[in-house]
């Protein structure tokens, strides 16, 4: 057999160019070297240290944070809908809680057909009536469930909103500075215009309207069409939390402004300092807003997921978003588009369900579910104090606290022979900072420049979510690293 000499159809200079504009450094080059180590290490070559540790990632079930039983059970039971027959009662009441087993029947019930099947593109009208009792119980506000969308996580919903935004290559979208790069990246395949507002680190990633409206005026006179804004609350890769007046401020530029406001809100309930920093929804606070104009006329889009929280299933995939103050045509759209996809995956539309209506006080799961939520979120919260703490004890080092998410954005200064020989290398400084950590330490994080952040400033992201019984390691081989880097390119 001979080898074809035709030319590729499909070469680098032939597919959709704005593919080849697309970053997503959160699994970027840093992370594709940690799994090459990962495989190197499995196959007997040293390194000096025996494990690679994921820190670039939201993902606590890659290290080991235990799935909520409740919602485990309640899942495999709608998978194995054998176990749910009568003969197998019995043996099935000595493995599964009662309100397990009662919750799994409910689901399959309403959805009819069971989770082999399609459902209704929108996701399956009774898991979004559960999500909409959710939001009433969260907000105290009604939502209607024609409005809310189940996705395949929070990514899907993002890209299908954000699809709907654009219009052209002059379609402007607000996005913080640093940003998650999911929205950089969505904008670079559709074609449209990233407009970046800069979060102020000194003041703890405070969101300043000033900023806002000298942003919006100058990408106008430019000719981009602004259209939306979009905030990120816990921030990631920031970890503050918005306080109740910033939000209405928030709220009133987005109307003035003419702009729909998407706020991504998928770490609602990793929030570290509730009493001073808790949660508010935009939802919740749209409709308290003082002007009435803006409860009933603010188009406002709201994304959560099952990824995030003490949930953690991420590889699920599922999520949900809902869409206030739309215009009833636009959202037939929005309804169309989705159903190309014909419908999100039922495992995780369950897992939403389960999520939104989690046992309560009195259900047999409850003291359990309780007892794992808790342990889930106050190793979360300890990790992050610890982590913060020694950042802040390193050399060079300053680290805003995280009130939210899942992520600690440490600033580093670091000596100007690093910053000559990343250069000399084509790196980012914080590129060649965390590249040298891997090599070192065996942990991924991810460098400041794949999020944005402000010129000659430099960072890296890292989770908090090695294992508490490996976290003072993991901290000390942290700290042991940047002082050691320190003494290699002193000047
Ligand atoms: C701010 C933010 N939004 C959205 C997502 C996407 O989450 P998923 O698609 O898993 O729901 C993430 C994931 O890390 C995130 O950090």
């Amino acid at each position: 057999m001979t080898n074809s000499t035709k030319p590729k159809v499909l070469t680098l200079d032939t597919i959709n160019s704005n593919i080849r504009t697309v970053e997503y450094a959160v699994r970027g080059r840093i992370a594709i070297r940690s799994e090459e180590i990962r495989d190197e290490l499995a196959h007997g070559k040293k390194f000096p240290f025996d494990r690679v540790v994921s820190c670039n990632i939201g993902n606590p079930q890659q290290l080991n944070q235990k799935p909520i039983s409740f919602f485990r059970q309640v899942a495999s039971l709608c998978e194995n809908t054998d176990l749910l027959a009568e003969d197998k009662a019995e043996l099935v009441s000595q493995l599964y809680p009662a309100d397990t087993i009662a919750r799994a029947k409910k689901i399959l019930k309403t959805l009819g057909a069971g989770i082999g099947a399609y459902s209704h593109s929108q996701g399956a009208a009774s898991i979004r009536q559960t999500v909409a009792r959710f939001l009433l119980e969260r907000d105290g506000h009604p939502a209607n469930f024609n409005n809310i969308y189940l996705t395949q996580g929070a990514s899907a919903g993002v890209q299908a909103i954000l699809g709907l935004l654009t219009q052209s290559n002059k379609t402007g979208i607000m996005i913080p500075i640093p940003q998650y790069p999911l929205y950089s990246a969505t904008l670079a395949y559709l074609g449209a215009t990233p407009v970046h507002y800069l979060l102020e680190e000194e003041s703890g990633w405070t969101l300043d309207i000033g900023s806002l409206k000298t942003t919006i005026n100058a990408s106008r006179a430019e000719g981009t069409d602004v259209r939306a804004l979009v905030i990120i609350n816990p921030g990631n890769p920031t970890g503050q939390c918005l306080d109740a007046g910033n939000m209405r401020d928030i709220l009133s530029f987005c109307y003035e402004e003419g702009l729909v406001l998407l706020a991504d809100e998928v770490y609602q309930t990793n929030i570290y300092n509730p009493e001073t920093k808790p949660f508010v929804s935009f939802k919740k606070a749209m409709m308290e807003h003082p002007n009435e104009a803006i409860r009933t006329g603010l188009e406002l889009v709201s994304f959560h997921s099952i990824s995030k929280g003490m949930v953690g299933e991420c590889g699920r995939r599922g999520g949900y978003y809902e869409c206030c103050n739309f215009d009833e045509k636009v959202l037939e759209q929005v309804y169309k588009m989705a159903s190309v996809s014909l419908c999100p995956n039922l495992h995780g539309q369950i897992l939403v369900d389960l999520m939104c209506d989690p046992p309560r006080k009195g259900d047999v799961s409850y003291a359990n579910y309780r007892a794992e939520l808790d342990g889930i979120y106050e190793s979360l919260r300890r990790r992050s104090k610890k982590l913060e703490g020694v950042f802040n004890a390193m050399e060079g080092v300053t680290c805003q606290p995280a009130e939210g998410s899942m992520y600690l954005f440490p600033r580093i200064r670091l000596p100007k022979k690093a910053i000559e020989k990343a250069a000399s290398q084509g790196l980012a400084a914080d590129a060649f900072y965390c590249e040298a950590m891997l090599e070192a330490t065996g942990v991924c994080v991810v460098p400041g420049s794949g999020f944005g952040q402000k010129e000659d400033t430099w960072h890296f992201r890292s989770t908090f979510l090695p294992e508490e019984h490996l976290f003072d390691d993991f901290c000390a081989n942290l700290s042991k690293f940047h002082a050691d880097f320190l003494v290699t390119y002193s000047d």
